[in-house]
């Protein structure tokens, strides 16, 4: 099992997203995936189909005391989501005192889940430092920075590189991190320029890039993943690109170029 963090410091530049349609990407290359929601936000089960009346998920089986593997679910096209469950104020506090006292939950949770070897967890997280934040990086083998290309997004990514110094590169089961730079739109000059020096600065721990193209969001709007809701956009050929990049990354374990 890998264990593959999906995180920014800023909220709105496409966690989730990439973490349902990297999955998608992922099972479509051949992998077994479970995509985790981490955050109380619980929309990850929304890019696999599930009604948004459905209320199951980790936080309310840790607090029941139930077996997370009860709460994982099938998506449409063959990955697994586990969300993060509808919790009332009260709940939501008392989860997140229970992965204080314990850094190590999420992982031994994931361990006791027995998933095959080869499987891949893709994590998604909520935006900036939290306890999830921080359960996700003391659990992943490879860490997935989402920026966008503007410079707002970019002046963040020390403090998110501050985070995995302190609870990932220490550790001997950690591959490396890695940027994913999403809504790429070559059309507006600013933009683009920006990609470019983006392109240039993180050059060695670049994932590859997502454009923006409104398939990803019209394909949420239909409960999809991007490569079901349209196989050939743009944005369905980036995540397979960048699938079989992370892949690359899991298998030979050398810094992607
Ligand atoms: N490549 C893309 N092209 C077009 N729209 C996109 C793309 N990626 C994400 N979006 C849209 O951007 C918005 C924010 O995406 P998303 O919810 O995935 O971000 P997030 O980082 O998970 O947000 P939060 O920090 O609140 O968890 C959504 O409306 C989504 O559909
Ligand atoms: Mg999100």
């Amino acid at each position: 099992m890998k264990i593959i963090a999906i995180v920014s410091a800023k909220g709105g530049v496409g966690k989730t997203s990439i973490s349902a349609n990297l999955s998608a990407a992922l099972v479509r290359i051949g992998h077994t995936v479970l995509a985790v929601d981490l955050d109380p936000q619980n929309s990850l089960r929304l890019h696999f189909g599930v009604s948004p009346h459905h209320i199951g998920g980790l936080a309310r089986a840790t607090l029941a005391g139930t077996e997370w593997r009860e709460a994982i679910l099938p998506g449409l096209t063959g990955g697994y989501v586990l969300p993060y469950g509808q919790v009332n104020e009260d709940d939501r506090q008392d989860f997140e005192r229970m992965l204080r006292e314990e850094p190590e939950l999420l992982l031994r949770q994931l361990e006791s889940l027995d998933l095959p070897r080869d499987a891949l967890v893709v994590l998604d997280t909520p935006p900036g430092p939290s306890v999830y934040l921080k359960q996700a990086l003391s659990a992943a083998n490879v860490t997935v920075i989402v920026v966008l290309a503007d410079a707002a997004s970019y002046a963040t990514i020390p403090m998110i590189v501050g985070l995995i110094e302190n609870y990932c590169t220490k550790r001997t089961d950690f591959i490396d991190y890695f940027y994913l730079v999403n809504q790429v739109d070559r059309s507006r000059q600013l933009a683009s320029d920006v990609t470019d020096v983006i392109n240039m600065q993180l050059e060695g721990r670049r994932l590859g890039m997502i454009h923006q193209d409104q398939s990803v969001p019209e394909g949420l709007a239909c409960s999809q993943d991007v490569l079901s809701y349209d196989p050939h956009s743009r944005g369905a050929h980036d995540f397979v690109t960048c699938a079989n990049t992370l892949d690359r990354i899991l298998s030979d374990q050398v810094p992607a170029s």
